[in-house]
């Protein structure tokens, strides 16, 4: 199938083609398209057939349900069962934008969007572009990650070309997406509310408004078992072997330099994400991922398929930040890191 690409500026919405995206999606079709976080690969969540293409393009398991994105919050009504106040509390807060809310579901949600749950996670972007194109399209959109299953979350709309050209019908290219990492997924289907899933919008930010969160942990680091059906699986994977470094106050550089010297002595070609600019460790590659962990998340999945194009058979990925931010950063990098993380300083 051919994958049309079709450009739409954020700050100057065409109509017309955000029109092209919704009639693809009222279709039946596959489109991505930017949001706030990552790019989405929307299909209209009403239509299982459709839905089922999303697992198919991106090679996904059958048992990881996916977020349901809307243009106008009254949308999320007829898609769960109940609105609860501290539903409504976080919708008033932190919609349009980077948080899923996940609530019992209604009869009319598919059983392949919500993988079989009685729930179902919803979120209102508030990238414009997405905003365009799901108003155009004018139904609920099933939008997971546009990536294959298992590698990084697309930023660009170049990432999502790389892994879904000729496997779906459009991509609209909206630029980068400024956030970077996925939104926060927020179950409030129980009595407890519970991040299953860290993300922009942090616990600190939510509990004035609901009161207690649990979780919004890193799950990957205490070896906690995934909340999130998805997050159990392979994640976030370059080709080359990532390692999360973490470094504490003192000088670090003479033990990253010995640790990157022995890999380029078995003939590895080495990258560095750093966090402090200046490769003064002879790095083969090397990316300054800026000194805030929102920076440093923003760029973390462009970096990591960077390092890949660049050829590097192993990436140290520099951290230096405990702040509350940086529990989502942590989250996805520990989990391309398949757990590989070493201590210095
Ligand atoms: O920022 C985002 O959330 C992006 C953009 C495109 O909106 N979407 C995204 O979707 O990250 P996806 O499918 O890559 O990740 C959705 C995560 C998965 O870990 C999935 O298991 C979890 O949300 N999830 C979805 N529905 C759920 C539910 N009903 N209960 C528990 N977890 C759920
Ligand atoms: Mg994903």
């Amino acid at each position: 199938m051919e994958t049309k690409v079709i450009k739409i500026d954020e700050n100057n919405i065409d109509a017309e083609l955000a029109g092209k995206a919704g009639e693809v999606l009222k279709g039946g079709g596959l489109c991505a398209f930017p949001t706030e976080t990552v790019y989405g690969l929307g299909a209209n969540a009403l239509d299982p057939k459709a839905v089922s293409n999303i697992f198919k393009a991106k090679g996904r398991p059958n048992d990881n349900p996916l977020i349901v994105h809307i243009a106008e919050a009254e949308q999320i009504y007829e898609l769960v069962c109940e609105v609860n106040e501290r539903a409504k509390a976080v919708m008033k807060h932190f919609w349009p934008g980077p948080v899923s809310i996940i609530l019992k579901k209604s009869d009319i949600i598919p059983t392949c969007v919500s993988a079989g749950l009685d729930t179902v996670a919803i979120r209102m972007p508030s990238h414009p572009v997405a905003r365009a194109v799901l108003k155009a399209a004018g139904v609920p959109v099933a939008a997971p990650s546009a990536n294959t299953s298992g590698k990084p979350s697309p930023t660009v709309a170049d990432h999502v070309f790389e892994d879904m050209n000729t496997k779906i019908d459009m991509i609209i290219d909206g630029g980068s997406c400024s956030v970077g990492l996925e939104s926060t997924v927020l179950d409030l289907s129980g009595e407890q509310s519970v991040i299953l899933r860290p993300g922009a919008v942090t616990a600190k930010d939510l509990e004035p408004y609901i009161g207690a969160v649990i979780g919004g942990k890193n799950d990957a680091e205490d070896g906690e078992t995934p909340k999130a059906p998805g997050m159990k699986y392979k994640h976030y994977a370059p080709k080359a072997e990532v390692y999360a470094v973490e470094v504490g106050e003192s000088d670090y550089t003479a033990d990253l330099t010995e640790l990157l010297r022995e890999k380029q002595a078995e003939g590895k070609k080495v990258g560095i994400l750093d966090f402090k600019s200046g490769n003064t460790y002879g790095a083969d590659e090397y990316i300054f991922m800026g000194s805030t962990s929102e920076k440093y998340a923003s760029k973390l999945f462009s970096a990591l398929r960077k390092m890949d194009s660049l050829g590097t058979d192993v990436i140290y990925a520099v951290l230096g930040f405990d702040d509350d931010y940086s529990t989502a950063l942590r989250n996805r990098l520990y989990k391309s890191a398949a757990g590989r993380v070493i201590y210095i300083g």
